[in-house]
């Protein structure tokens, strides 16, 4: 039967790795600096270690020193806070993220709400998550999944405009942002932002963009034939085989939904690598903001 196309994610990365890296070279000689992103990693989960050590080894190929603050699975709000307010007192800092999930016990918002907002490269500290949501007002950082999304559809070839475009999940890392990134710039005729019963809505998608972490959720039987189909799900599944212990799937049922789609992003491989090089991209423009 037919057969979707596959975007490569990790091409496109490299494509953006490849022009992040030459910008550093620059700042080097003309400044002598270096971009620098610190990364706070709290508790022992297998998969947020994985990904952790996954940006690492991006910053070191691109020339973005890095490093990492880990703290125990039971470390207090305030030891955290403490952490982060320092990192924004670094003038050597430009980039500082707290690797979410956190365990249950800290406030997230909270954590959040510290950050500085010049060195927020996830962007979702609240006054960058707010000008994103309000016209007219830039942030200094877009949420790098989401702005992801976006860059690979346009990458793609993928128009936008008049297309019905359909967001599953409202979280912070992708699904409210893409969804205030397609309504900021008038993308789509039509962009729903839905949680409950999906699969009347993406039945009518031309695109649909997954942020749902539950594994293969999205059927076959979802998709209207021909949709572009963009998967953000990182979901880890226990598999004792591997090195981690566990794989990494997507939302979507690729296996069925490759019959279906037009163009679809795999997992892993799709849109993961391409976020990596887009947090590598916000920590040089902080970097670059800081030596102006
Ligand atoms: N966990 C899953 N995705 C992300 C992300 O983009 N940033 C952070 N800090 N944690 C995550």
């Amino acid at each position: 039967g037919p057969s979707a196309e596959i975007i490569d994610g990790k091409s496109i990365a490299a494509i953006i790795k490849s022009q992040v890296a030459i910008e550093i070279m620059r700042m080097k000689d003309a400044v002598g600096k270096q971009p620098c992103l610190v990364i706070v990693l709290v508790g022992e989960r297998d998969d947020s270690h994985s990904f952790v050590h996954t940006k690492i080894k991006a910053c070191d190929e691109v020339g973005i020193s890095s490093s990492i603050v880990e703290l125990h699975a039971d470390c207090t709000e305030v030891e955290v806070l403490h952490v982060v307010s320092n990192l924004n007192k670094d003038p050597s800092v430009h980039g500082v993220i707290v690797q979410l999930p956190l365990p249950e016990h800290l406030d997230k918002e909270k954590i959040m709400d510290v950050s500085n907002p010049e060195k927020d490269v996830d962007g979702f500290h609240p006054s960058n998550m707010g000008c994103l949501a309000i016209k007219g007002r830039e942030p200094l950082f877009v949420p790098c999944a989401a702005k992801s999304c976006i860059d690979v559809l346009l990458r793609s070839g993928i128009e936008v405009s008049g297309k019905n475009v359909v967001v599953i999940g409202r979280s912070k890392i992708v699904g409210l942002p893409v969804s205030l990134l397609l309504q900021a710039s008038s993308h789509c005729e039509f962009c729903a932002f839905i949680h409950q019963n999906p699969q009347e809505i993406t039945l009518e998608a031309d695109i649909v963009i997954t942020d749902v972490g539950v594994p293969n959720m999205v059927r076959g039987n979802w998709l209207k034939p021909g949709a572009v189909v963009i998967d953000t799900g990182t979901n880890a599944v226990k598999d004792p085989n591997r090195e981690h212990g566990f794989h990494l799937t997507g939302d979507v049922c690729f296996e069925e939904a490759v019959k279906v789609a037009s163009i679809i992003t795999p997992v892993p491989g799709g849109l993961g690598p391409v976020t990596i090089s887009t947090l590598l991209s916000n920590t040089l423009d902080s970097a670059k903001r800081a030596y102006k």
